[in-house]
């Protein structure tokens, strides 16, 4: 039962208890605690989540004196050639999560396995869409996160969005979804509100010229900053 209803298992190696920091040695014994934790034998998924890596503590996120995070520096590739060794028994497909265009081109470079995934933040203010043709490209599936624009959920009161919810009988979140799913990302919206759950699985076919207004918006926005991380986006967002 827990199996089939975790299909997809994020392993947080950023944050994952213990493991505040993805460098090499890392890798494995956080995917082992992951399972344990979780009581598997194996994840679909196994995520290298931040390009980003703190100084081995007992706190989650260690400080400097000056009050600062920690940061440590790593080579993504050494961390991805570690991700390569792990049993395919125990992580069926390795991935990445915010990684840019020019960081992917890097690993791959150097990568013996293309990452199967790379989980972004995109949405309509973040389309992001040179980073999905380049996935496309390079065969890497893109998952968007935060597909309402997270906590307090800005989407939601586009006027665009809002017309074009109202036009076809839907919410604004699906909307949001079906944008996503038709761009041939998969999506990531979070809710701990049951009918919301519910609803956030009835996506449906955008009419061409919705979908197109969609792309026309031209706020943007990047939502997922954490205050004190480097930023490894270098789009100005
Ligand atoms: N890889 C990464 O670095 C990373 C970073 C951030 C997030 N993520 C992933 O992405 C997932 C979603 O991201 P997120 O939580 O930041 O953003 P989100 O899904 O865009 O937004 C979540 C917010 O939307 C609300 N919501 C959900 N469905 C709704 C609906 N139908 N109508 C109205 N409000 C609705 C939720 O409130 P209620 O709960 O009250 O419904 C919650 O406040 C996370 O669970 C996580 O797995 C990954």
């Amino acid at each position: 039962m827990k199996k089939k209803l975790v299909q997809l298992l994020q392993i947080l190696l950023f944050l994952a208890k213990n493991y505040s920091s993805p460098q090499r040695e890392d890798v494995q014994p956080a995917l082992e605690l992951s399972l344990k934790n979780f009581g598997l034998d194996y994840v679909d998924l196994y995520l290298m989540h931040w390009p980003l890596a703190m100084r081995k503590s007992e706190f989650l996120e260690p400080k400097k004196p000056d009050g600062t995070f920690d940061w440590v520096d790593i080579d993504d590739a050494e961390v991805w050639s570690e991700m390569e060794k792990i049993d395919p028994s125990k992580a069926k497909a390795i991935g990445v999560s915010n990684f840019n265009i020019s960081r992917l081109e890097r690993l791959i470079s150097k990568a013996r396995i293309i990452p199967a995934v790379n989980q972004v933040e995109l949405h309509p203010y973040l389309p992001q869409w040179e980073l999905l043709e380049f996935c496309k490209k390079s065969n890497i599936h893109v998952t968007a996160y935060s597909p309402l624009g997270s906590t307090n959920c800005p989407l939601l009161t586009d006027p665009t969005l809002i017309a074009i919810a109202k036009a076809n009988q839907k919410s604004v979140a699906q909307v949001l979804i079906s944008w996503a799913v038709q761009r041939g990302t998969s999506v990531l919206p979070k809710s701990v509100v049951p009918s919301r759950i519910n609803a956030n699985f009835n996506d449906f076919l955008l009419p061409a010229k919705d979908f197109e207004s969609i792309n026309e918006i031209t706020t943007r926005n990047r939502y997922l900053k954490p205050e004190g991380y480097p930023d490894v986006f270098e789009d100005g967002l």
